[in-house]
């Protein structure tokens, strides 16, 4: 069956269809009852479809303002750029697509519209012209959208140039550690890196799959335990971007933020010697701060956490610079003394599914143990 009379068919039904549906709306109108529920229903129906429109356009407009610290549409590094051009690429492709194919409906629709009198379509069988057209023409447009990819994921590999900063990253459930070997600093969930010089992450997973992301800087990639995998990226801009796992790996998989701080290159070189100093020495402290380190070495902290010189545990983040960080928990608290003893109290009730668990503290000793972690910049 060909198009002209599939199309003469489709309007024949229509409109026998509206033919039947006002017959029997006409019979109905003659039962007060029923009209009556009808206009009311059609009220009701009327107003939630307003309601919906103007909830569509309130989500619109609000997406038109604010930072979007996690938009892959407002690129800040090089990996995240060849992605953006792929993707208006891909999108001007589709466009052209979507134009061409909805001028060509709607002109059929007009222009073969059932119209009183019209005689029965002119039956056609089989047209070998069309038919190579309409497969070839998808044939290549995908093709021009197949090149531009496949070159992207090349380029976009991780492979990293001569000279760039290396980073390994390992996900935990659910936070982020960022070691730099060469530098031999290691931090948790905010990774600082130079504007303008190559970064190369090599990235591997301690417990199960997470993945990756920094809209900002470039796309997804999993983080996968036995395996390493790489990103490499230059930021080009200064300031701080949003991370997130986006692999779903657990309770707290939607807590597991991180950020990444783009320093200019003297700002970074001031990061990392403040870094590679050891941390606030006991001695130096006093009052609560001198109590908080005791709570630390008493009540199992040490366990799980290093702060370099007094403790080695590896299963938590490093704390030894933990107040150089702008959050705790993997981003989701500020770190403040509110933050803080927010998260000191009740860590699973913050994040479901903590693996630091809660500890009985007393009031005292949590506000020393506070104030202690307060001092560690
Ligand atoms: Cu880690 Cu999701």
């Amino acid at each position: 069956m060909k198009i002209g009379e599939w199309i003469a068919r489709i309007t024949r039904l229509r409109s026998r269809r509206s033919r039947l549906v006002s017959g029997i709306r006409g019979s109905a109108y003659n039962l007060s009852t029923v009209k009556d529920a009808r206009i009311r229903h059609s009220h009701g129906s009327r107003g939630w479809t307003a309601a919906l429109l103007l909830a569509a356009v309130a989500v619109g407009v609000s997406a038109c303002s604010g930072e979007f610290p996690q938009s892959t549409l407002h690129p800040t590094a090089d990996f995240s750029q060849q992605i953006d051009t792929l993707y208006r690429t891909i999108f001007w492709w589709a466009l052209g697509v979507f134009v061409l194919v909805e001028a060509a409906l709607l002109f059929v629709i007009i222009r073969y519209r059932e119209r009183p009198g019209s005689p029965e379509p002119r039956h056609i069988h089989g047209s070998t012209l069309l038919e190579v057209a309409w497969t070839l023409a998808p044939a290549v447009v995908l093709v021009f959208i197949a090149v531009p990819t496949i070159r992207t994921i090349f380029r976009t590999d991780g492979t990293a140039p001569e000279g760039a900063l290396a980073v390994e990253v390992v996900g935990h459930q659910w936070w982020w550690e960022f070691h730099y070997p060469e530098l031999g600093i290691t931090t948790a969930n905010e990774m600082h890196v130079p504007q303008g010089r190559p970064v190369a992450l090599s990235m591997t997973s301690k417990d199960v799959i997470h993945s990756f992301w920094v809209p900002k800087l470039g796309g997804k990639r999993d983080v996968m335990p036995g395996r390493t995998t790489r990103i490499a990226f230059t930021p080009d801009s200064i300031g701080e971007v949003y991370g997130q796992c986006a692999e779903f790996c657990g309770d707290s998989h939607a807590n597991m933020r991180f950020r990444v701080v783009v320093d200019a290159p003297d700002e970074f070189e001031r990061w990392s010697t403040g870094q590679l100093a050891g941390p606030t020495s006991v001695d130096s402290l006093s009052g609560p701060a001198q109590a908080g380190a005791q709570v630390f070495m008493t009540k199992g902290c040490l366990a799980c956490h290093t702060i370099e010189g007094r403790s080695a545990g590896v299963l938590g983040p490093n704390l030894t610079h933990l107040a150089s960080r702008s959050t705790i928990a993997s981003g989701i608290l500020p770190n403040d003394a509110e933050g803080l003893t927010r998260w000191l109290r009740d860590p699973p009730a913050e994040k479901p599914g903590s693996l630091m668990p809660k500890i009985p503290f007393t009031d005292d000793e949590l506000a020393a143990l506070v104030a202690y972690l307060r001092t560690l910049n």
